[in-house]
Formats: C-alpha cells, sequence, structure tokens
C-alpha cells in the first residue's frame, strides 16, 4: 500500500484518486477549485464518468479523501502525482497549473523535511519534468533531485466516458523515472494490475509516448477524413465501405479463436466523421507541432493533421448547402454537443464551430445532447441558439439535422423523421444512422 497526493480532481486526477483507493492505497486528492472540492467531498461527482459515483461514494472519508492544502496532501503521504491541466495557449504548452504545482509540492517538502516522491501525470512535452519541473522543485524545496526527493513521469492514457474502467484495466503503464529509487516507487504504487506491461523508461521517454501515441490516433482520423472527402468529390463510391475494406485487413484484425478475424480497436480510429475535439488530441498534436518548430523540426504531416481537423465544420457546411441550398433562414437542429459520447465534455467539441458557422450562414440553431446542454450554453454564451431538451423537441420543424456526436440516443431519429413532413435533411457527421431509414440522407464520405 502507498500513501499518495493527487494534485488536481479533474478528469485524471480524481478518476485516479479513487481508483487507486480502489487498489488498495491511501489517497489524498487535492482541489484549488473550492465549489467543486465541496462537492467532492459531499460524495458528489463533479463530471459525469460511467462508476464514478459508485467509487467515490465507497472511498470517500475512508481510503480517499479531498482537501485543498497541498502541504497536508505532501506531508500525509510518499509519492505525489501531479494531474492538472495543461492547455495550449496557442504557441506553446501552457505550463502554468503544473509549475504552480512544483511550487507548492516543493515547499510543503522542505517543511516535510523527508525524502518524497513527485511524478508528473499531467500531459506535458518531453524534457519537462527533467527540465522546469525539476528546477521548480529545486528552488522551493532546496533539496537535490535524487537525494532529496525523486522525480518521474507517468503518463495517462484512459480516454473519457470510460476512464474507470480504462484506469482499472489499463493497456499499458508508462513509469519514467530519474533514479531506481523512484522507479521503485512507481512500481509500487502500480503492483495491483498484474499481468499489463509495465514501460519502465526515463521521464523523457515516458513524455515521448504519451505524446506520440495521442499524434497517431489523431493523424489517423484526419487520414480518414481526408480519404472521406475524395471520395465525396469522386462520387459513387462510399468512404463507409472504402473503410470496411480497408479495416479487414490482416494488418487491422486478429484470428480469434473460431477463426473469424476480429477487428483491432485500433480501427476505432480510421472513421471519418466531422473532426476530433476533446480536451487532449487538438491540443497534443498542437503543442507537439509547437515543440518540434522550437527545435527547429517542421512536424509536417501532424501540422497538416490539425490542418484537415480544421476543416472539418466548413466540409459539414459545403454538404448541408448541397443539400438544402442557401442556409440563410434555414431551421438546423445540431444533435451532439459533447465531442464525443458518454461524456458531458464539450471541451473543444466540433459542434462549436459547426454552430457558428450555421449562424454566420443566417440559419436558426436548435441544439441537443443527451447530458451536455448545460456545459454547452457557457461555452456559447449569448450566441442566439435554442437548446432542445429532448430529441423530438431539436428536430421538430428543422430543414436540416446534423448529427456531430455518436450518441446510441440518436438512433431514435428515423423513427421521428419519419412523422417529419417534409421530411428534414439529415446530415450524418458520424455515419451511424441506417442511411435507407431516412427520406434525405447524406454523410461524411458520400
Ligand atoms: P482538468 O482541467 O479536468 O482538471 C485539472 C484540475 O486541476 C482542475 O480541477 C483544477 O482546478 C485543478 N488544479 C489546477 N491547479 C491546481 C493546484 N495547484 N492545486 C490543486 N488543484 C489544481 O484536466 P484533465 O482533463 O484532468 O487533464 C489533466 C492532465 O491530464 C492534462 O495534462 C491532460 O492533457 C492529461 N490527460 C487528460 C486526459 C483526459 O481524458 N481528460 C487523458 C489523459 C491525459
Ligand atoms: C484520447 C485518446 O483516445 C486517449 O488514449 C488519451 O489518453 C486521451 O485522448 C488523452 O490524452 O486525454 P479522448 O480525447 O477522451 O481520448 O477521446 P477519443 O475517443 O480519442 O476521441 C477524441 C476525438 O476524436 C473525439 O472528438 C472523437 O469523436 C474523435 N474521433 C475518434 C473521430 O473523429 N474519428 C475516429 O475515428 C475516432
Amino acid at each position: 500500500m502507498s500513501r499518495v497526493s493527487v494534485i488536481g480532481a479533474g478528469y485524471v486526477g480524481l478518476v485516479t484518486g479513487v481508483c487507486l483507493a480502489e487498489k488498495g492505497h491511501d489517497v489524498t486528492v487535492v482541489e484549488s477549485d473550492a465549489n467543486k472540492l465541496a462537492r467532492i467531498r459531499a460524495g458528489e461527482a463533479p463530471f459525469h464518468e460511467a462508476g464514478l459515483s459508485e467509487l467515490l461514494t465507497r472511498h470517500n472519508g475512508r481510503a480517499f479523501r479531498a482537501t485543498a492544502s497541498v502541504e497536508d496532501a505532501v506531508s500525509d503521504t510518499e509519492l505525489t502525482l501531479i494531474a492538472v491541466g495543461t492547455p495550449f495557449d496557442g504557441k506553446t504548452i501552457d505550463l502554468t497549473a503544473v509549475l504552480t504545482a512544483c511550487d507548492e509540492v516543493g515547499r510543503a517538502m522542505r517543511r516535510a523535511g523527508r525524502y518524497h516522491v513527485v511524478v508528473v501525470k499531467s500531459t506535458v512535452v518531453p524534457g519537462t519534468t527533467v527540465g522546469p519541473v525539476r528546477e521548480r522543485l529545486i528552488a522551493a524545496s532546496g533539496l537535490e533531485a535524487g537525494s532529496g526527493f525523486g522525480l518521474g513521469a507517468n503518463p495517462e492514457f484512459l480516454t473519457e466516458g470510460q476512464a474507470i474502467d480504462d484506469f482499472m484495466h489499463p493497456d499499458r503503464i508508462v513509469i519514467g523515472g530519474i533514479d531506481e529509487r523512484t522507479l521503485g516507487a512507481l512500481e509500487t504504487l502500480y503492483t495491483g494490475f498484474a499481468g499489463v506491461p509495465i514501460i519502465r523508461t526515463n521521464p523523457s521517454t515516458a513524455e515521448m509516448i504519451k505524446y506520440a501515441s495521442n499524434s497517431l490516433l489523431a493523424a489517423m482520423i484526419s487520414f480518414s477524413n481526408e480519404i472521406a472527402d475524395l471520395c465525396s468529390a469522386i462520387g459513387g463510391i462510399d468512404a463507409l465501405d472504402v473503410m470496411r475494406g480497408v479495416h479487414a485487413s490482416a494488418y487491422l484484425t486478429v484470428p480469434s479463436t473460431n477463426g473469424v478475424r476480429l477487428q483491432a480497436p485500433i480501427a476505432s480510429f480510421l472513421e471519418a466523421g466531422c473532426g476530433f475535439g476533446g480536451s487532449c488530441l487538438p491540443k497534443d498534436v498542437s503543442a507537439l507541432v509547437a515543440h518540434g518548430r522550437a527545435r527547429g523540426v517542421e512536424m509536417g504531416m501532424l501540422d497538416e493533421t490539425m490542418s484537415i481537423n480544421r476543416m472539418r465544420p466548413a466540409r459539414v457546411i459545403e454538404h448541408l448547402k448541397r443539400g438544402v441550398g442557401s442556409l440563410n433562414g434555414k431551421r438546423v437542429a445540431v444533435l451532439g454537443l459533447a465531442f464525443k459520447p458518454d461524456t458531458d465534455d464539450v471541451r473543444e467539441s466540433p459542434a462549436f464551430p459547426i454552430i457558428t458557422k450555421l449562424l454566420e450562414e443566417g440559419a436558426t440553431v436548435s441544439a441537443h445532447d443527451p447530458i451536455a446542454n448545460e456545459p454547452a450554453r457557457r461555452v456559447l454564451g449569448n450566441a442566439p441558439v435554442r437548446f432542445a431538451d429532448s430529441l423530438s423537441d431539436a428536430v421538430a420543424g428543422a430543414d436540416a439535422v446534423v448529427v456531430v456526436t455518436r450518441w446510441k440516443q440518436f438512433a431514435a431519429l428515423s423513427e421521428l423523421v419519419a412523422r417529419m413532413s417534409p421530411a428534414p435533411l439529415v446530415f450524418d457527421g458520424r455515419r451511424m444512422l441506417d442511411r435507407a431509414a431516412f427520406p434525405r440522407y447524406d454523410g461524411i464520405g458520400l
């Protein structure tokens, strides 16, 4: 059992905290947002994530506690995971929150006066842990890295919507440490994950593994979108059929015991759509490109991955205009505001640029998400968008309907549209619907 503190109770920090408690560790989570902290302390999950409330209820006040005090957390524990946000500010990764946390942890280590291991779990560009993080910790603690404190990087690979399951059953655990003592402390932390491959390396390599992993996923999505656009331009080719053929490759399938080849999960990133969003893929790819440029390495492929992604909303608008003509005065229902299904996270959701473009074109927009209407309303502020509480309310009277997020609830659209006269154009931005079920259907890659 390790006594561990986690700085930042966001998607990664809170999930990590409750899951490590479930694995038998003693966990103190530190959160600086008073409102979020109060909700966590009351046993209430501050965001939607399957299974989070249950684990919080089970461990809160027992193996898991939340505090605002970094000092208390560090003095009660032997290892600290830093899991605060690392946004991209348009030019470079913004390390303000990470370095502020380092200052606080460093000062707390100085007061505790004993060896402590500090591990960066946030996604940070390669060189950050042994560079600015190490410097700030030394300055704040007055201790030497290695002899006075341990230092490591332990990137997180969970995906929102299935974060608890991903953390409890990871595909890999990547631990980077400056020395054996740090790596040993991290191995102890992860002893409860028998059978999971542990990649033991230095901190910068661990950081790079995280960026390379997300960049690969983003590149595959943009690749699929580029192919889909060409299919649409040529005509008579459905990108969905093309990708089905590509997915069948032995490179992308594994043989099962009964001889049938099963699709490898990576194929789920070879699906054309209206673009990747979220708090990670766009910011991580942009940060890596900027990091490369600062070191004289032009990351052309990843730069283009982002350019293709930025063009997705315009492609959706082109398709809509092809279907209904000018959008001026047309009523358009936008379905799906979360950046992906099963989450209420709307950060960098493709729905926002699509809605903005629709409004610029003079359309009247109604929007609906099964659980993310409120967070989306906060982002859109005073924009003239009508938020509908139900799918049927959202599409009532619509000239066109755009599916942006692959929520399974949207399968009910066929029945709703069947009762509408005239039928709206249904534009399937995720190719998730049965096209034969709609009188007027268009989609990405058609
Ligand atoms: P988040 O914004 O949801 O959470 C960060 C939390 O840290 C916030 O609640 C904030 O109030 C708190 N915080 C900031 N500074 C603090 C401080 N000094 N003391 C205490 N609390 C502080 O962010 P997130 O989505 O959990 O992402 C965190 C990191 O993990 C990022 O680097 C991200 O790239 C990476 N990551 C995220 C995911 C994901 O799915 N969200 C997956 C893998 C990796
Ligand atoms: C992603 C990675 O999948 C995780 O492995 C990683 O840990 C995480 O980023 C992170 O570093 O934070 P996440 O952003 O939660 O996870 O969600 P994804 O399932 O990867 O989806 C990202 C976006 O890509 C969504 O907007 C989704 O709709 C889009 N997408 C996904 C596509 O447009 N096409 C696809 O084929 C797949």
